[in-house]
């Protein structure tokens, strides 16, 4: 008889910063341990992909209890030897933008493959120093593309496919909350995203998001005005204790395409909210528009849209909001960061070529620095191709 039970590929998995925010929430719990638990994932061949993560830190005590909480055997607090110890395959990084560099550095000497969180470095210099040491090296990367896997942009990405949008002309999003000052509530972030000496600032954090947006729904970045602003500068850390905020906690900023259409992004830790999700991008085309959030979707196709005319004496009688319809999900949506876990983890097993590379994370910081330097000069940038050396 042939044996049919498929064979099982195991992957040791160093897991740095698994006590951060997402490091813990994401990539420990939703994307890793939820594989484990599952027992792992078939690949196309039939061969079974399981993971074994090392939890990495500074607070053994931290560690230990995580650990204990999941029923995961392995943690340390000591990156090198993990690094020195062939069982552990790949590097993940989910460590505060500031200590990020340092680590890839070593990991990468260390012939790791690497998986990390995005910005992947503090500046374009540094991110693209560490997109060329992997290549030298020959080791695969894979940097967080999260915002591409949720289920209303992945809808998005279907109604782009299917040709609905026609010639697509413009693409307004807007992204924010209110973040607390952290003085009569906690704060709802960690305090470091509010000072620039500690690697914060709403430009670092969210231009390279959106760069791997744009650049994979609509068309690569060719220039970028930003105006950003300080709203609050008092606030309250993690202690209760007050500091003054020295990074942007807004962005507001108009980027050009590649093929001609027109971007604009609103980011605030300063806004409240009125509309039916965190992030929301209005997509306008010749042939039809769609407003699209984490999971939702709506459509207007051009053959459905009402004819406004503008009177200031009249009561409007249109009823805008119900003239949208809403995308059915068709599909079963896994966690995103999970669903790119996989799709890394499967590209890794399978030795294919993985799109969403250090390349692709010194982009995203190649538009944060642009963001930065429009504001600081007023200037719209334009972006130029990165070469590799
Ligand atoms: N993909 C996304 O949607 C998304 C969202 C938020 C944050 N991020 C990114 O994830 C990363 C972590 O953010 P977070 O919100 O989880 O932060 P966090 O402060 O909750 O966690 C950071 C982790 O780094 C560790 N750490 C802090 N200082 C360190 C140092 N000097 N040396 C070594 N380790 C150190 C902490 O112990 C903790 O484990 C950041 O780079 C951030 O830009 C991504």
């Amino acid at each position: 008889m042939t044996d049919t039970t498929p064979a099982v590929r195991e992957i040791g998995i160093i897991m740095n910063g698994a006590s951060g925010r997402m490091g813990y929430r994401q990539h420990l719990v939703r994307s890793i341990l939820a594989i484990r638990d599952e027992g792992g994932f078939e690949l196309s061949d039939g061969t079974k992909v399981t993971v074994r993560p090392l939890l990495v830190g500074r607070n053994a005590e931290k560690l230990a209890e995580i650990a204990a909480r999941h029923g995961i055997e392995d943690y340390t607090t000591d990156l090198d030897a993990a690094l020195a110890d062939p069982k552990w395959e790949i590097y993940a990084d989910f460590l505060v933008t500031k200590a990020r560099a340092t680590a890839i550095r070593k990991a990468i000497a260390a012939g790791k493959t690497i998986y990390t969180e995005k910005p992947t470095a503090e500046s374009l210099e540094e991110s693209i120093e560490l997109a060329n040491l992997a290549k030298k090296a020959g080791v695969k990367a894979g940097v967080v593309h999260d915002k591409l896997y949720l289920p209303g942009l992945q809808k998005l990405k279907r109604l782009i496919d299917s040709g609905f949008f026609g010639r697509i002309l413009s693409v307004r999003g807007e992204f924010g909350y209110w973040v607390f000052e952290g003085d009569w509530q906690p704060a709802q972030r960690p305090s470091w995203n509010y000072r620039v000496e500690d690697g914060g600032g709403i430009i670092v954090d969210m231009f390279p998001h959106w760069n791997y947006v744009l650049e994979n729904l609509f068309g690569k970045v060719n220039s970028v005005y930003t105006q950003a602003s300080i709203h609050l500068p008092d606030r309250w850390d993690e202690k209760g204790e007050h500091y003054d905020t020295t990074a942007e906690d807004a962005a507001y900023g108009v980027f050009e395409l590649e093929g001609g259409a027109i971007a604009q992004i609103n980011s605030s830790w300063t806004t409240r909210v009125n509309r039916d999700e965190l992030v929301e991008f209005h997509v306008d085309g010749t042939h039809g528009s769609a407003v699209v959030g984490l999971f939702g979707a709506r459509i207007q196709p051009r053959n459905a849209t009402p004819k406004p005319v503008w009177n200031p004496d009249l009561e409007d009688t249109i009823d805008y909001d119900a003239t949208w319809q809403q995308v059915p999900t068709n599909d079963v949506f896994l966690n995103g960061f999970r669903q790119q876990w996989q799709e890394f983890l499967e590209s890794y097993v399978t030795g294919t070529d993985y799109p969403f590379d250090l390349l692709a994370g010194a982009r995203g910081m190649q538009l944060a620095e642009a963001g930065l330097e429009s504001n600081r000069t007023g200037a719209k940038v334009t972006l130029n191709e990165i070469e590799l050396d």
